[in-house]
């Protein structure tokens, strides 16, 4: 896993006197365990549950943390965010609040292209300084793990910038980055209208330049009207499959293209957005074991007022994640505690879905459950530790942070 070197090896820790929130899959509700432990070894957890359980040769001569009583869970994962990105769209925001909307915006030449025109312009320095800010303000909140697409390049060497300053991210701090390509985002100006064209640009030798080189973990596209077709996107996925990278899709989140059940046709990780999902998408992404990452801020932020069908997804037993979306043009948002208060709020999950949603669920979405996303022996010692009393406080207040440490890989 990239920034692997960073853990650092050898030492046996043990935070005891807590009470665990550890999401393990099956256990019921979030996995509570009332006074628990959580032993690490080399950065791995070898022990979560009881603390009167715990092995006697873990408790003696290690380094102990007292927890005096508080919740412990995973470290928190944003699933989806474009957290790579240079300058801002405020100007976008002024004209939307004066009554455009984002599709409006986008087709007189702002949206997504906007942001192409900054990025290209900033080196890969300065992409990373200017998202620094943002990724801290996550890590603030015990975030461990954030995955970051590029698809503001848009043509090969600046992709390939997106991806390297966010790996630089990675190096910077003390946190798991995960990198997607999402090459299909936009139409560029220099390909003059003509999507087909770019399509092939991406799919036979901007993909597969970026895949050669390690740079990113996923594929990603946008399926929409004012993007890519799910035709365009299948010539993608077909390169994305042929590379051995899996993917992921923007779908259905201005209109129902069906992207839904085109990234379950791909065994797609996840399918994102998902406001204008259907129940044929839901039963197809179920079938695939595609998850529903839900993006409450890019909801909230463009004044959609169509809900993703959250009663479907569960009705079929689709998982559900959810994410920042963190992008300069429909979720400036660096609050994954916010953003479970608005999925709560404006979509019904229950504080165990959004928990779920940011822990377990994240990590599926990404791929990367057998690694994080629960307090469970053999993962990575990702952990939040919070000053509450309750774990639905996590996901009650909007604008506060309760987190009173964070351990990424043990340290
Ligand atoms: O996830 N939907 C497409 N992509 C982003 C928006 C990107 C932008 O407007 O800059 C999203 O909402
Ligand atoms: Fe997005």
């Amino acid at each position: 896993m990239a920034g692997q070197s960073k853990s650092r090896a050898g030492d046996l820790r043990l935070w005891r006197n807590a009470r665990l929130a550890t999401m393990a899959e099956g256990s019921a509700g979030l996995g509570i365990v009332e006074h628990g432990a959580v032993a690490s070894r080399d950065g791995r957890i070898v022990y979560a549950g009881p603390e009167s359980e715990l092995p006697p040769t873990l408790a003696q001569g290690v380094e102990t943390i007292d927890c005096e009583g508080r919740w412990i869970t995973p470290g928190l994962i944003d699933c989806h965010t474009h957290l790579v990105h240079a300058g801002n769209r405020a100007n976008e925001f002024e004209m939307r609040l004066a009554g455009s909307t984002y599709e409006e915006v986008a087709r007189a030449g702002g949206g997504i292209v906007s942001s192409v025109k900054s990025l290209r312009a900033a080196s890969e320095d300065e992409l990373v300084t200017q998202s620094l800010p943002r990724l801290d303000a996550l890590i603030a909140e015990g975030v461990t793990t954030v995955e970051i697409k590029s698809g503001y390049g848009l043509d090969l060497e600046n992709e390939k910038k997106s991806l390297r300053a966010a790996r630089q991210l990675g190096e910077q701090r003390p946190v798991t980055i995960r990198t997607t390509f999402l090459g299909a985002h936009a139409l560029p100006p220099e390909a003059k209208g003509d999507k087909d064209a770019f399509i092939d640009l991406v799919a036979n030798e901007i993909l597969p330049s970026v895949a050669a080189e390690g740079l990113a973990d996923a594929v990603d596209g946008f399926c929409e009207g004012i993007a890519f077709s799910p035709e365009q996107m299948a010539r993608v996925f077909d390169a994305a499959k042929a590379a051995g990278l899996p993917v992921k899709l923007h779908a259905d989140q201005l209109s129902n293209l069906h992207g839904a059940e085109l990234a379950a046709r791909y065994g797609a990780l996840s399918a994102d957005h998902l406001e204008y999902t259907d129940e044929a998408g839901a039963a197809a992404m179920a079938k695939a074991g595609t998850v529903a990452t839900i993006l409450p801020g890019a909801y909230y932020f463009i004044r959609e007022t169509k809900k993703p069908p959250i009663g479907l997804f569960r009705q079929h037993g689709v998982k559900m994640a959810v994410a920042t979306d963190n992008n300069p043009g429909t979720s400036p948002l660096t609050s994954l505690l916010l953003t479970m208060n608005m999925a709560a709020t404006l979509f019904g999950l229950t504080v165990d879905e959004c928990l779920a949603g940011v822990t377990r669920e994240a990590a599926r979405a990404l791929g990367l459950l057998g690694e994080i996303g629960t307090l469970e022996a053999g993962k990575s010692a990702d952990l939040a530790i919070w000053d509450i009393e309750r774990p639905a406080e996590l996901v009650y207040r909007m604008g506060f942070n309760p987190l009173h440490a964070r351990i990424w890989r043990g340290q």
